[in-house]
């Protein structure tokens, strides 16, 4: 080996023992600069030395952006769930069973439910082959690559000892700190917050950019070792030699030898999960000897050597004051209730949301209440229940508002929606802002810099009340603002003048016309070619474009037929930007396969799924979810989904392959 090599695998060692005392021990002994250091040092020497590339190496850690398809995998063994129990009785009658059905001695663990994402790893000769998804149980989606940027899972495993080859099953979770931060920056993106650290784990294992995944800091806890030739007999003290092994396996775990025990841990965790960083959601109880749970066995649906005891949703009881009432960026009202402050899962309660009118009226809820509050798998408490018995003296019947507290306007609700709305998109003023904050965002124009708070501000400080007034900002303007400053300011500024490339498609999109989403907006750019169509078109001409129905075609309408947007319309003109399809997109049209729909199944080798898509639009097709008798073909990858597959021929829908399909449109 030459001195390099050994260099490099000397800091990749290093690098990972740091990674291990950091995540997995939470006892880091270098300070994050020279842990940077170290790493860029070995990036460097990888990327001078490309002949040593490993692709278990540390720096392959930080992901990649390359976008892909999940391949699915089949589990080895099908992943089941667990019972579920709520009371102390429930965890009796599951300790009878196992004692009757053994008939002999047994111990019990216990240890915490922890509330993410299940994953599978595969682990062969010590190092990590295979990363899937729960899926459906019997097969899911290969997530290697994302699991990779989880600094807690070991690549490659310490010491020795290890079976050839053995699966490991755990949780991936997002930690709270790490939740709370993703959801502000989310809120500034004008993005949708992720209700619960669970979604949010469950959404990033997902992402198809590794670089993303890596970002977002998920953390891990195994706790199921399975495999033909495991350590010990004792689940335990399996559990202990994969700790040794480098994997984060908690702490919170105990051996019980009786009931009382088990109740114990149940009482101890339900208080002091509280103070833990990542989401549990209750306890699991498994009988420790492999042999015994062998004995015990499976139902169709879960063991029967092991059962999850939830935990309760932390409930409080207070007094409702008053309701206020928000007016969303899109209009849609949401009533919340003003509470006497009242602690609940370690903090104060003051507010719950009501979610919409019906609610309200199921829940009879009259001002002077004694309300309960909870606190679910989601962050804002609701009220789920009024405690009738404590009305001494009845206050008024909560009525949900008929006018917007913001503006005055006379609030409707839309057929089908829970909602109600102030339909007054111009004047509103958190519509106006929201609005603005939808035009700069990242799939709309992209601009950066101008978070909700920055676009608060220049509103309330009257320069900016439309997307218009965007291009119309002024350096010093924009400088002398509460924390922004020169610097940001040239770089708002720059970033204005960039979105005027933008094109066509996601201005349309980025005009926020009520119901017009990305796609939508893609679809009727194409079918009109320029702005000044659009504004011609009649319900008629819109209801010709696909997935254009009623009530998108008359939003579209409505939308241009108010004075005020005609003149932003013009006024964005004037600043330069695109008003019409580029000739290249324009030269890419074809009508080749006009009028035909088509499904995609499986992953493919020569384009992704999406630039699929993206082929059957721009050549007029249709690409639609599920097979039906309209279906004209099936575009077919590799692993096409069996229920499709049986779909398709017992249609006599013609399936055909990537090849054929280029062929089709070349
Ligand atoms: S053991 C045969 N242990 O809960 C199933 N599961 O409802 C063995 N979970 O799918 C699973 N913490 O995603 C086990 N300490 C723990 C767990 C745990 C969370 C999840 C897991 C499983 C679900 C079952």
């Amino acid at each position: 080996m030459s001195d390099i090599q050994l260099h490099i695998q000397h800091l990749r060692e290093t690098i990972e023992q740091h990674n291990h005392n950091y995540y997995v021990l939470s006892q880091p002994t270098i300070s994050d600069y020279e842990f940077d250091m170290l790493l860029k040092e070995l990036q460097d020497l990888e990327n001078q030395n490309p002949e040593f590339f490993d692709p278990l190496s540390p720096t392959q850690r930080v992901g990649n952006d390359i976008n892909k398809q999940f391949t699915q995998v089949k589990h080895i063994y099908p992943m089941l769930s667990l019972g579920n129990t709520y009371n102390e009785g429930e965890v009796n009658d599951f300790y009878q069973r196992v004692a009757k059905n053994l008939n002999e001695p047994f111990e019990l663990v216990c240890e915490l439910k922890y509330d993410g994402t299940s994953v599978s790893l595969i682990y062969e000769k010590g190092v990590l082959v295979r990363a899937v998804t729960r899926g459906d149980g019997v097969q899911g989606d290969d997530i290697t690559e994302n699991v990779k940027t989880i600094r807690s899972i070991p690549l490659r495993l310490q010491g020795s000892n290890f079976p050839e080859k053995f699966e490991l099953r755990g949780e991936i979770l997002m930690p709270w700190n790490v939740f709370e931060q993703l959801n502000k920056e989310r809120e500034q993106q004008g993005e949708q917050l992720f209700a619960n650290p669970r979604n949010a784990a469950s959404g990033t294992i997902k992402l198809q950019n590794s670089a993303e995944v890596a970002r977002r800091k998920l953390d891990s806890y195994l706790y199921y070792f399975l495999g033909k030739e495991l350590p010990t007999d004792g689940h335990f003290e399996n559990l202990q030699y994969l700790k040794k092994w480098g994997f984060k396996i908690s702490d919170a775990i105990e051996k019980c030898k009786t009931i009382e025990q088990v109740f114990d841990f149940l009482k101890k965790w339900n208080e002091e999960r509280k103070n833990l960083p990542v989401a549990t959601d209750g306890v699991v109880i498994k009988v420790n000897s492999i042999k015994q749970q062998n004995i015990l066995g499976f139902t169709a649906k879960s063991p029967r050597w092991a059962i999850a005891y939830k935990f309760q949703a932390e409930k409080a009881c207070t007094r409702l004051n008053s309701i206020s009432y928000q007016v969303g960026r899109t209009g849609a009202i949401t009533p919340v209730a003003n509470l006497d402050p009242v602690q609940l899962s370690g903090t104060i309660v003051k507010r719950a949301s009501l979610h919409n009118a019906d609610i309200i009226e199921s829940l009879d809820l009259h001002i002077g209440d004694m309300v309960f509050v909870e606190k679910g798998g989601e962050i804002i408490p609701k009220i789920t229940a009024v405690d009738k018995t404590a009305r001494i003296l009845i206050g008024d019947k909560v009525a949900f508002i008929k006018k917007c507290p913001e503006c005055g306007a006379e609030l409707v609700r839309y057929e089908g929606e829970a909602a109600h709305y102030c339909p007054n998109e111009t004047h509103c003023p958190p519509q106006q802002k929201g609005k603005i904050e939808h035009f700069v965002s990242r799939k709309a124009m992209n601009i950066e810099g101008l978070g909700s708070e920055t676009i608060s501000l220049l509103y309330d400080n009257n320069l900016l009340k439309n997307i218009a007034d965007i291009y119309d900002l002024k350096v010093p303007d924009l400088a002398q603002l509460e924390r922004l400053g020169v610097k940001s300011a040239l770089n708002i500024k720059h970033s204005c003048e960039e979105s005027r490339n933008v094109p066509f498609e996601r201005l349309l999109f980025a005009l926020g016309i009520r119901f017009v989403g990305e796609t939508t907006a893609k679809k009727i750019a194409f079918a009109f070619q320029n702005i000044d169509k659009i504004i011609e078109a009649k319900e008629d001409d819109l209801l010709k474009v696909d997935e254009v129905g009623i009530r998108i075609a008359k939003s579209v309408v409505n939308y241009f037929q108010q004075e005020e947007n005609l003149q932003i319309i013009e006024r964005l003109r004037f600043y330069g930007l695109q008003m019409s399809l580029s000739e290249e997109k324009l030269a890419e049209r074809t009508d080749k396969l006009a009028g035909i729909s088509i499904v995609i199944s499986g992953t493919f080798s020569k384009h992704s799924r999406e630039e699929y898509k993206e082929l059957i639009e721009r050549n007029g097709g249709k690409n639609v979810g599920s097979v039906s008798a309209k279906t004209n073909f099936i575009l077919a990858g590799e692993n096409m989904g069996p229920a499709k597959l049986e779909k398709a021929q017992k249609l006599g829908v013609k399936i055909i392959n990537e090849d054929d399909f280029l062929q089709m449109i070349s």
